[in-house]
């Protein structure tokens, strides 16, 4: 017989991860006025995810999904979020032309504030305190105060979320998402790289605009030349702000967490018979699970029988990262099992997280090429597989930041100091976003030939 799930059924389960709040009056608090604010996203939108999505998993379009590793409360401005949205549509723009397949989009934004940690506590200068695990639960500042889990921060997380995706929706719709635009943008970025091949491809997309119009296809008559449709999602972390943005939906029914269209559980929190999987399992919500190089292929079955019991298509999308290495032993054994077992999933590549290292200046760093390298191996390995290399999902910001070693503007460990502004992990800049885009289009032309 099924279990009962309700959105708080979690609770009974064990939990990793989570702050431990000493003002439980004040955490009951906050979990019913978040209860009763409006949601930030609605179920019909998550319907309409889930439908590209499909498309995603039958090898019809193509998955980008990035934004910040942790999105800050002192980051943000309006600037910082145009710019970060501004780099996926160009980065898309390029994908789409690149694999002749529509390309959905998905931020990290709007509500990416929960991070889990290797260790719950850090020591500097002898002095022991707890983590810093995203904002929406603590101050990264290093002092005991700044570092106590506060649950008022739920309440700013949520008003944040909501003044992002007022704006994103305003960009998404209101001119700012114009092709042409998004293309003049690419082509000031292609003058000012050294690439020939960058000015090959941005120039087949200038003539396929131009051929295009001439067939009568403009933004007059056609809704995609100027407006996009963006999604948001991220880690569904701290399970208290997830239950009380979960709503059922008047329309069809169902259970939806309304605080992102989409979800995932990270490579730490996704034990079957622990309290993420239990949330997860009971939502409508299109699904990431991520994957490291230490998974079990018949854990990762038994997993897709509780969160996808009905197989949907479009419903999961495994985040593999591997690593540049370990990717080439171990996802040809996952897509085996998958497939044997005729579980619908998308794959989707995340270079960034097993890519990790520290830099001989003290910085937590990535370097652009390992991270191409993993995307490079994860086509390869889906093409000898002959399955759908499905999406990638990225760690990137549009502020010229120097926390990535490499790409065109050759970002050295010595630079890494100059603006490293990041809340966790290292994030591509605008430029090494733009770079992979042109890089990964080689990839995709080899996919669909
Ligand atoms: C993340 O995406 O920021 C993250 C923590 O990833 P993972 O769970 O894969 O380590
Ligand atoms: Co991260």
């Amino acid at each position: 017989m099924e279990k009962k799930w309700s959105k708080n059924t979690w609770r009974d389960y064990r939990i990793r991860q989570q702050p431990f709040y000493e003002d439980s009056v004040n955490l009951k608090i906050v979990e019913s006025k978040i209860n009763k604010l409006p949601p930030l996203i609605f179920a019909g939108e998550v319907r309409s995810l889930k439908e590209k999505l499909k498309k995603v998993a039958m090898g019809e379009a193509f998955l980008l999904q990035g934004g910040d590793c942790a999105e800050s409360f002192s980051d943000f401005s309006a600037n910082n979020l145009r710019d970060s949205f501004k780099v996926i549509l160009q980065m898309s723009a390029v994908l789409t032309y690149a694999s002749s397949l529509p390309v959905v989009k998905v931020g990290r934004i709007a509500g990416q504030f929960a991070k889990p940690r290797s260790d719950d506590f850090e020591e500097k200068n002898g002095l022991k305190l707890p983590s810093y695990r995203g904002d929406i639960i603590n101050d990264i500042n290093f002092d005991i105060n700044s570092r106590k889990p506060d649950p008022k921060r739920m309440l700013d997380a949520y008003s944040q979320s909501a003044y992002s995706l007022n704006l994103i929706r305003a960009f998404a719709s209101g001119g700012f998402a114009d092709l042409e635009k998004v293309h003049n943008w690419n082509l000031d970025f292609v003058k000012k790289s050294t690439k020939n091949k960058y000015l090959d491809l941005a120039n087949s997309i200038t003539d396929a605009l131009k051929f295009m119009k001439a067939c009568g296809f403009n933004k007059e008559n056609v809704p995609e030349f100027k407006q996009v449709d963006f999604f948001t999602s991220h880690e569904a972390l701290l399970l208290n702000y997830e239950e009380a943005l979960t709503r059922e939906d008047s329309m069809k029914g169902g259970w939806y967490d309304c605080s992102a269209h989409m979800l995932w559980i990270g490579e730490r929190t996704r034990n079957l018979d622990e309290a993420h999987v239990e949330f997860m399992r009971g939502i409508k919500n299109p699904i990431g699970v991520k994957i490291g190089p230490s998974v079990d292929e018949d854990y990762l079955i038994k997993l897709l029988e509780i969160l996808n019991p009905l197989n949907e298509m479009g419903k999961i999308t495994l985040i593999t990262r591997m690593g540049s290495e370990n990717i080439y032993s171990k996802l040809p054994l996952l897509i085996q099992k998958i497939r044997k077992n005729k579980n619908n999933v998308i794959w989707s590549c995340d270079p960034m997280h097993a890519n990790t290292y520290k830099s001989s200046t003290g910085f937590k760093t990535r370097s652009f090429d390992k991270i191409l390298s993993e995307i490079e191996a994860f086509f390869k390995v889906h093409q000898q597989e002959g399955s759908f290399a499905g999406g990638i999902h990225l760690e990137l910001t549009g502020l010229d930041v120097t926390e990535c070693v490499g790409g065109s503007q050759k970002i050295k460990e010595e630079d890494l100091s100059d603006r490293y502004h990041t809340h966790c992990d290292p994030r591509l800049n605008a430029s090494q976003g733009l770079d992979l885009a042109f890089k990964l289009s080689d990839f995709l032309k080899v996919k669909r030939g």
